[in-house]
């Protein structure tokens, strides 16, 4: 089978590729013939040497799509059985989805029907579920008023389609003036353009940052004093924030992170995202030995949406 590996960091023309055994099932763990995968932001610092925690060689991808290849006895799990994987070390730890066949751990595999094809699939686990984690944190009510930082990032456009389903009043962020009627085609409210301090009156009940701590302090300038932030990405490329006193923020701050899956959250956000029949737009698609022309194309200004690979086409 092939693999597409991380052997040293470096540009988006890194990965080689190398033909492997397809792996073993195990007594915990089962062998997932991967479909397709979305590529992450993430993937895209883990690859040029962002990632302390990730020691190379590694298959990175953190998440996927398809069906059970061998299961291991009393798994639960069926051969041929679609399903869905996403963080918990995958891609990270241990080997994850730019490969055609991945061993994953049983309880990390979660089990899906639905009619969508792979690629629409492809879209959901870790954009959706991040997205849905972190709305969860955020305490709102119908009506109420979101603000998306980093509105026009994958995660920002499944947080304001579930939003909408809500009921929620939702203004989102971009940089790109370009964007604004799309962002409004799927549903945004308000669209502002972000230059990093936000040209709106508006108290917003919750927010969820995208862009981190670089635009953190303004958000919470723009929260009501009961209301909440969640901090969930950090698109502005810096994780620490210097001279930070508590006094200068109103509102509650938290954060979401999808490292370890809750189980139940997940299947909340499946039947979410199955009752309004949900996913994001496709932007481009890859073949898996072009998993670099991915990370590439996610690099470079890109449409709403999500780029995805296929590892399997039948
Ligand atoms: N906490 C978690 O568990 C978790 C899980 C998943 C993702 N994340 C984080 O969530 C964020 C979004 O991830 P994603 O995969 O959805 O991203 P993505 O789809 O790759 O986002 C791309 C968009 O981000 C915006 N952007 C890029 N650089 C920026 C900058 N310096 N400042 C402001 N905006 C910038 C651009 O939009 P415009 O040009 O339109 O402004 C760009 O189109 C990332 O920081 C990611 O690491 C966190």
């Amino acid at each position: 089978m092939l693999a597409m590996v991380l052997n040293h960091p470096g540009d988006a023309n890194v990965f080689d590729p190398e033909d492997r055994p397809i792996p073993k099932a195990t007594a915990t763990k089962s062998v997932l013939k991967i479909m397709a995968f979305g590529i992450n932001h993430a993937e895209l610092i883990t690859r040029a040497g962002g990632s302390p925690d990730v020691h190379l060689p590694r298959v990175i991808g953190i998440e996927a799509v398809g069906v059970i290849y061998e299961t291991s006895a009393n798994s639960g799990l069926q051969s041929n059985q679609k399903v869905m994987t996403l963080m918990g070390g995958f891609g990270r730890a241990f080997d994850g989805s730019y490969e055609a066949y991945a061993l994953v751990p049983n309880d990390q595999l979660y089990p899906v029907e639905s009619d969508l094809s792979w690629e629409a699939l492809a879209t959901i686990p870790e954009s959706f579920y991040t997205a849905y984690g972190s709305l969860c944190k955020l305490h709102l009510n119908q009506g109420d008023q979101l603000l998306i930082r980093g509105g026009s990032s994958s995660v920002g456009l499944a947080a304001l389609l579930m939003a909408k389903t809500l009921g929620l009043q939702v203004t989102v962020t971009t940089r790109d003036k370009t964007k604004v009627t799309k962002l409004r085609q799927f549903g945004a409210d308000h669209v502002l353009i972000d230059q990093g301090e936000l040209a709106t009156r508006t108290q917003f009940a919750g927010v969820i940052e995208l862009v981190g701590v670089t635009t953190l302090l303004d958000s919470m300038r723009h929260v009501k004093p009961n209301g909440y932030v969640v901090v969930t990405g950090g698109l502005g490329g810096q994780w620490v924030l210097p001279n930070f006193s508590p006094f200068s923020i109103q509102g509650y701050l938290t954060n979401f992170q999808s490292t370890h899956v809750n189980a139940g959250l997940f299947q909340a956000m499946l039947a979410l995202v199955a009752k309004h029949h949900l996913s994001l737009p496709i932007i481009q698609q890859f073949d898996l030995a072009h998993v670099g022309a991915a990370h590439a194309a996610l690099e470079k200004p890109h449409d709403l949406g999500k780029i995805i690979v296929i590892a399997n086409t039948n």
